[in-house]
């Protein structure tokens, strides 16, 4: 069994490679698979039995084409599973950028024809608190309810899914509870003095406006749900 996994030496992927016991598994990353390549995509995953597809970042417009690109070289290399890495809020109609490029990056999984298991994970801990701490807690959450999960439980639950087959369906990873703002010792502030305190510490424009939107999605409670079991 040869299985490819995306952003492999990333923070996520790391955790993943490990937990497929058995399994032959090729590492793919910029040095060799570059999600702007489509020939490269092509070459690393030939061979590959199954993909763990750990989505791409930054500007949702260079991710869109990145995800394009992956699932055109899964289906040439005929890959016989996708486990594909999308959110909780995964949907176009969400105000959260990766809300929406997690929802389009399912259907055109859904479309390909390949066989597939999606895992929608929660917000990583670790991201969400270094969040946290970067803006000393002044976060424009309103009363939205988030659940955390941590990257090793994603890795566990995306490994799990790769050594089983094929579901056909989405799976929730949620942490165990909701948290408000309260829990987090926050203070709540507007969207524009988010924006603003952001600008302020010279974050980059891309990074300001993917943090509001998801605050956005937060405050419309699309991340408050609570997966009823656990992951792997
Ligand atoms: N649910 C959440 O709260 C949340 C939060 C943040 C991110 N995410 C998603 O989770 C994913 C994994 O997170 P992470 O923390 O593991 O990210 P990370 O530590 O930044 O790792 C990124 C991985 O992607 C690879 N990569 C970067 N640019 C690439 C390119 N152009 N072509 C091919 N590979 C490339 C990196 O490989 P190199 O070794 O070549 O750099 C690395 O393996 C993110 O990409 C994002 O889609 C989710």
């Amino acid at each position: 069994m040869r299985i490819a996994v995306t952003g492999a030496t990333g923070r996520l992927g790391r955790q993943v490679v490990p937990l497929l016991a058995g399994a032959e598994v090729v590492q793919l990353s910029r040095s060799n698979a570059d999600y702007g390549d489509q020939q490269a995509l092509r070459r690393a995953m030939r061979g590959a039995d199954k993909l763990v597809f750990i989505s791409s970042d930054g500007e949702a417009a260079k991710v869109l084409l990145h995800h394009q690109n992956v699932i055109a070289a899964a289906k040439d290399a005929k890959i016989g599973h996708v486990i594909l890495l999308s959110g909780v809020d995964a949907d176009v109609e969400s105000p959260f950028c990766y809300a929406h490029t997690n929802g389009v990056t399912e259907a055109l999984l859904r479309e390909s024809g390949l066989d597939f298991s999606i895992a929608r994970a929660a917000l990583f801990a670790e991201f969400f608190l270094s969040l946290v701490g970067q803006t000393n807690a002044r976060l424009p959450m309103g009363d939205g309810r988030i659940t955390l999960i941590p990257r090793a439980e994603v890795a566990k639950a995306l490994a799990a899914l790769a050594l089983s087959p094929p579901t056909g369906t989405h799976h929730d990873l949620t942490g165990p509870e909701t948290l408000t703002l309260k829990d987090l010792h926050g203070t709540d502030v507007t969207p524009a003095e988010f924006i603003a305190e952001l600008a302020r510490s010279d974050e980059e424009p891309w990074w300001i406006y993917a943090y509001a939107s998801m605050f956005e999605s937060i405050r419309q409670q699309r991340w408050a749900k609570v997966a009823k079991v656990t992951p792997a």
